[in-house]
């Protein structure tokens, strides 16, 4: 009998709202699956899922090692099973954002990490998707992939803004066989991300800033809106502060 697709694979998941969202889905009784290229930052986020009570299994890849991604899939659904959602959280950006200090090496390593990295990691699961009949697919975007935002950087905000299109994709010809995506776009987060920003924000910046634990809430909300529902586009944005 084909077990319950309930297993969760989440990209990014050793840091940040990779790991606020496999934590929520812990607590919602999902098994998760925990990808990231430094093995200790996942054994720490699967001891914090197991201590939930929950089951995780940690699977170090980079994403953007194609043939990594598939024997990771592989993997995932022979000692979990039921490989029915994914959170894409894998990102990349670089304190150089402008075309006057561009790097065409570092253009391109963040275009295979922001782009083709969750294109590879969704190709490796949607046949076992289609089979069963559905799937969940959130990818973490950014609020500048939602409204242009100068400062993101040129590789980033292209890269970020081409997830747009791709969801819209993916529900347009994935979604007759139960498969849905959901293009999140959370604005300003508080996590180790943004020690890669040009001037790096201090406590007083943060402490107004979304924190990971908000977005793994919205993730959670995604994953367990009905079947039949498509959340196409979700965007949190963290409140201005008062006066
Ligand atoms: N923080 C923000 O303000 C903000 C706002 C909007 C959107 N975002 C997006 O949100 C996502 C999560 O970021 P975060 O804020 O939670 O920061 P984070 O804690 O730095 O998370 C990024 C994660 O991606 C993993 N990663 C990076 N390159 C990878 C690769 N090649 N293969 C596998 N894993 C890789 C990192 O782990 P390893 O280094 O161990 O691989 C890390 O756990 C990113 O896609 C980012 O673009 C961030």
């Amino acid at each position: 009998m084909a077990r319950e697709a309930r297993t969760l694979w989440i990209t990014g998941a050793g840091s940040g709202m990779g790991r606020a969202a496999a934590l929520a889905a812990a607590r919602d009784g999902r098994p998760v699956a925990l990808s990231g290229r430094r093995p200790e930052k996942l054994e720490e986020v699967a001891e914090e899922v197991r201590t939930l009570g929950g089951a995780a299994l940690a699977v170090p890849l980079d994403v953007t090692d194609r043939a990594a991604v598939r024997s990771a899939a592989a993997r995932i659904e022979e000692e979990l099973g039921g490989l029915g959602a994914l959170v894409l959280s894998a990102g990349l950006n670089a304190p150089r954002r402008y075309w006057r200090d561009q790097d065409l090496d570092e253009f391109a390593a963040i275009t295979d990490t922001n782009l083709l990295g969750p294109v590879s990691v969704i190709d490796a699961v949607l046949p076992r998707m289609r089979e069963r009949g559905g799937g969940t697919i959130v990818l973490i975007s950014s609020y500048s992939a939602w409204r242009f935002s100068p400062d993101a950087g040129t590789a980033y905000s292209a890269t970020k803004t081409a997830l747009g299109p791709l969801t819209a994709m993916l529900n347009a010809q994935e979604s007759r066989y139960g498969i849905r995506a959901c293009h999140l776009c959370p604005g300003d987060v508080d996590s180790d991300f943004l020690d890669r920003r040009p001037q790096v924000p201090g406590p007083q910046e943060r402490a107004v800033m979304l924190s990971p634990e908000d977005v793994g809430r919205a993730v959670a909300f995604v994953l367990a809106s009905p079947p039949h529902v498509i959340i196409d586009e979700l965007v949190i944005s963290p409140a201005k502060p008062g006066p």
